[in-house]
């Protein structure tokens, strides 16, 4: 696509966006490197495996619900069909806090993960999202880690306190993969616009602990413009 009706493009889907990017030099960079929306369904009791080979995860929009007749219709009933306006406002929120900033995530598409938005209705999950070119800094609990964008200034797109797997910051006390506490908007004010910012992952430095007994650490995306 040419960069001038890319970035208009841009500009129109960017309502979609749960969070104001409020970034014309992330849009140039998006459109110079061609990146586009991936879209996926996952029917009821499956999960949604949403990969990215090149950047980080960022859900655009999700609906966990039903609002057409035909996906995810094989062998179901009317009855479990004809519900066709059925939303889950907070789909959004739950992909992003569990894939946002990863290479991959899975999530299954369950009345236990997003909550039941239409009782009888055979649903599904329905995610689209981009892989984006992000910088990702993680600091493991106890520690500290200096961003820095040099003449850049930061911009966070998103954070999370918690720990999504096992594996990064290894530990005997990382038992579980599923602690989120988002910290974008903490750190947006503490960081967007400066050159440089630290970044504290103690318990201290959050106001809520959202896995006591489990060793955390502070993932943080973000970009330099
Ligand atoms: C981290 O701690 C330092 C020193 O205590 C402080 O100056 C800085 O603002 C903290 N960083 C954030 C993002 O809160």
């Amino acid at each position: 696509m040419r960069l001038l009706p890319c970035v208009q493009a841009w500009f129109k889907r960017i309502n979609m966006l749960p969070q104001n990017l409020n970034s014309i030099s992330l849009i140039i960079l998006l459109c110079r490197q061609g990146v586009d929306t991936k879209r996926y369904f996952s029917c009821e009791g499956g999960s949604v495996p949403l990969s990215c080979d090149w950047g980080y995860i960022k859900v655009i929009t999700a609906n966990y619900g039903r609002t057409d007749h035909t996906t995810c219709s094989t062998g179901r009933s009317l009855h479990q069909l004809s519900n066709v306006d059925c939303f889950q406002e907070t789909s959004v929120h739950v992909m992003s806090k569990r894939c946002d900033g990863r290479k991959s995530c899975s999530v299954p598409a369950v009345n236990s993960v997003f909550s039941d938005p239409c009782v009888g209705t055979y649903k599904y999950l329905d995610v689209s999202y981009l892989c984006l070119p992000f910088r990702k800094s993680v600091t493991c609990e106890g520690k500290r880690t200096l961003i820095d964008c040099g003449n850049g200034v930061i911009w966070i797109h998103h954070a999370n306190y918690g720990r999504r797997d096992l594996v990064t910051c290894p530990h005997k006390l990382a038992t579980t993969p599923d602690c989120y506490s988002p910290q974008t908007r903490s750190l947006r004010s503490s960081c967007n616009g400066k050159n440089y910012c630290q970044l504290n992952a103690s318990k201290t430095s959050f106001l809520s602990d959202p896995c006591p007994d489990v060793h955390k650490y502070l993932e943080v995306m973000y970009s330099c413009i």
